[in-house]
């Protein structure tokens, strides 16, 4: 068994935005009863011991947190790497001097699009000026900046002029990942799966500007899984580098892992030590003694670990099974159905996405 090297502390459910793409659970209210500033310093603190070196403080949005500042500077007094994981809605100038204070390492924004209206639209509520003008703020401030949009049928189009916004930001990074079917994803995807076509001229696009921007801004194109040959190697393995804890204490292997029907683990009722080397949740599909055929006998198995064991779930109603990506997979029919009816015929447009819901204010 491996340390785990990455934490992903979702600080919130609470979020300002209600992007239809949010890989939050459907049920919010059932994370209201969120851990307090004592209990996520001991979850750190615990992490740290355990072997992580990187904590990414995510949510819904942790700015949404009053005890951010604090939790950044346990993070940085234990020597972890710290990213936050933003909308920069709350990321004034006074509460990034704080956090650059503290000690945080590095910030990640999100833009739902390269201008206000796309933007606005697609995350609910009036938002893109004031990320540019945090996405200054960060910068001014000396940190290294991701701008992270997830793309979809609705906005992929516009990769070009992405691109274009990252580099007048002067990100260091661009990360487009199109989007995973978790969540509200998951409810809203046959509005937001792209066409052939449409991903053809995107990584035309990307591959252009990696060229011409080597060494100024790393640009990572995450790769739309429908569509792919092979699945992705989910988490890095389930149980091996990488760990998250919900709002409310659960821990799991990875975010979208709260669906599954397996049992719970909580840092409310055992340490992170026994979940992660012993709890039945991460240990059920740690290594390949679980696979079934066709990866059991696959020489990809240690590469990419069956795939991902919540898109399986999500696609078959079984998460012991070859994730349906696999062209090898029993069900990937599942998977060309849906790819086929993302290139035919009236497709719904964004008038059809159902948002995430916003939830009040952390605590
Ligand atoms: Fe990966 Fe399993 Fe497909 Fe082989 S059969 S490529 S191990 S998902
Ligand atoms: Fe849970 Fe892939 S998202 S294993």
């Amino acid at each position: 068994m491996d340390s785990p090297f990455g934490l992903l502390a979702e600080l919130t459910y609470s979020c300002p935005l209600s992007c239809p793409y949010c890989s939050n659970p459907l049920n919010l209210a059932g994370y209201r009863d969120e851990l307090t500033t004592a209990e996520w310093q001991r979850v750190l603190t615990d992490a740290q011991e355990l072997g992580v070196l990187q904590c990414h403080l995510s949510g819904g949005e942790p700015l949404l947190r009053r005890d951010l500042v604090q939790i950044v500077n346990s993070a940085n007094e234990l020597g972890l790497y710290t990213n936050l994981v933003t909308s920069a809605l709350g990321l004034s100038r006074r509460r990034a001097e704080q956090l650059r204070a503290a000690g945080l390492d590095h910030v990640q924004i999100s833009i739902q699009a390269d201008e206000p209206v796309d933007s606005d639209r697609i995350a609910g509520t009036p938002s893109f000026e004031r990320k540019i003008e945090a996405a200054r703020v960060v910068k001014e401030l000396g940190w290294p900046l991701t701008v992270n949009v997830v793309l979809h049928r609705q906005n992929i189009d516009k990769v070009a002029e992405i691109l274009g916004l990252a580099e007048e930001l002067e990100a260091d990074r661009l990360e487009l990942a199109n989007t995973q079917y978790y969540g509200w994803a998951w409810r809203n995807r046959d509005a937001l799966l792209p066409s052939t076509a449409q991903l053809e001229r995107a990584e035309t696009v990307v591959r252009a500007a990696r060229l011409r921007l080597e060494g100024r801004m790393d640009v990572i194109y995450v790769l739309p899984d429908y569509y792919s040959r092979y699945p992705k190697p989910c988490m890095g393995g389930w149980g091996k580098r990488q760990l998250t804890v919900a709002p409310n204490g659960d821990v799991l292997p990875c975010p979208a892992a709260q669906a599954l029907p397996l049992p719970r683990a909580s840092v409310r009722e055992n340490s992170l030590a026994w979940i992660w080397a012993d709890s039945p949740l991460f240990r059920r599909f740690r290594g390949t003694d679980w696979m079934p055929d066709p990866c059991r006998s696959c020489d990809r198995r240690e590469i990419d670990f069956g795939g991902c064991r919540c898109q399986a779930f999500q696609l078959t109603g079984d998460a012991a099974r070859t994730d349906p990506v696999c062209h090898l997979s029993p069900d990937h029919g599942i998977v060309t159905e849906a790819v086929q009816a993302a290139n035919e015929g009236e497709r719904p447009d964004d008038g059809a996405l159902v948002p995430r819901p916003h939830r009040g204010r952390a605590v």
